[in-house]
């Protein structure tokens, strides 16, 4: 792996039995692409997992399944360094210099935080949650990453990175690379299919609005069948008038790779039943290999470990450099051995 290369990390948190759309369109998907041409680190984020309670056995099956999809979505693990969070003690370490650095009031700002937490309410809200998002600045700063592949949603915890890092730059003399948020405009924010004003996501009010990768593809098909659409019946991209139909299009261009303009073009006095059964159609081509891919990959868990294992390793050596730059500027003594 040419070392000469700009760096980016990225993160998901394996807190389901399945990605959804969202989570492959929005970041995955850039995930495969830049691990051609950038030095690339991707983590399942665990510890940011249990920011929310999780049953054991489920988050450790969770985060087994979310290895097994990155490589059957392309990751490559001879070509970008794939590793858990947990793996890496370096993380939590680096998070607490980064806590003391937040102020209180700027933690309390983030909109993930405020929305979750109002859903929850305060008693089910754990520090953790609060802290999350400066958790997530550790993960991105001990790689001196350039650049972090997310969706729309995580741009506000990017900016919190880049502010952080300038701020401990500044108090303490250059130690972070301050990096940007790689978002890709087109899919940014995948929409729920059933109210499709709202981000694709897995706490959603029904689960006919959100298509999982590992569902039966049978069951996506007619999610996409009956999605959310509107009265009009003019198949053309309009995110403000007509939500739904503009993201079946998003969705539509992505994976097929024709441009919206051409399927508009395509589907000119069609209908939007024509582009559902076709976009239908189009996912279950997409899901039915991927399901079998991650199955496979399931099937071999030694597999599995070993490619966790160098991932750690790799992952540990980078973290580690940094951490002890960063404690060294912050004025701990270095422990002697
Ligand atoms: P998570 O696990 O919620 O989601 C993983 C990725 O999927 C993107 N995403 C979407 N993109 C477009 N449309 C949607 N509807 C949609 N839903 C989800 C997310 O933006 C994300 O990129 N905090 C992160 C995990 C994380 C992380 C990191 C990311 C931990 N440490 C360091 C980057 C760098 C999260 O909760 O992602």
């Amino acid at each position: 792996m040419a070392t000469d290369r700009p760096r980016v990390l990225s993160g998901i948190q394996p807190t389901a039995g399945s990605f959804h759309l969202g989570n492959y369109l929005g970041a995955v998907r850039q995930w495969v692409a830049l691990q051609e041409s950038h030095d690339a680190f991707y983590m399942l984020a665990d510890l940011h997992a249990i920011t929310v309670t999780q049953d054991p056995a489920e988050l450790r099956a969770n985060t087994r399944v979310a290895v097994a999809q990155l490589l059957a979505a392309g990751l490559d693990p001879d070509r970008c360094t794939l590793f858990v969070q947990s793996h890496v003690p370096e993380h939590a370490q680096l998070a607490w210099v980064m806590n003391c650095l937040t102020g209180f009031g700027e933690a309390g700002r983030m909109t993930q935080f405020k929305d979750k937490s109002a859903k929850q309410g305060a008693d089910r809200t754990s520090v953790g949650l609060f802290t999350y998002p400066i958790l997530q600045v550790a993960d991105i700063l001990l790689y001196q990453a350039h650049e972090v592949p997310v969706g729309e949603d995580q741009r506000q915890h990017i900016e919190l990175t880049r502010d952080l890092a300038e701020r401990f730059n500044g108090r303490y003399g250059e130690t972070f690379t301050v990096p940007r948020a790689y978002i890709l405009k087109e899919t940014a924010k995948i929409y729920d299919l059933q109210e499709p004003t709202a981000k694709m996501s897995k706490s959603a009010s029904t689960p006919k609005g959100l298509i999982n990768l590992l569902d039966d593809p049978k069951a996506t098909a007619k999610k996409v069948r009956s999605a959310v659409t509107d009265t009009d019946t003019v198949i053309r991209y309009d995110p403000e008038t007509k939500a739904g139909v503009s993201n079946l299009l998003t969705i539509y261009s992505t994976l097929t790779g024709a441009g919206i303009g051409e399927l508009e073009e395509k589907y000119a006095g069609k209908g939007y039943g024509a582009l559902k059964t076709d976009l239908a159609e189009i996912m279950v081509e997409f899901v039915t290999p991927f399901r079998e891919q991650t199955q496979q990959y399931l099937d071999d868990p030694e597999t599995l470990d070993s490619i966790l294992a160098k991932g750690a390793e790799k992952a540990r050596a980078v973290a580690a450099e940094t951490l002890a730059q960063a404690y060294g500027k912050v004025g701990f003594l270095p422990a002697k051995h």
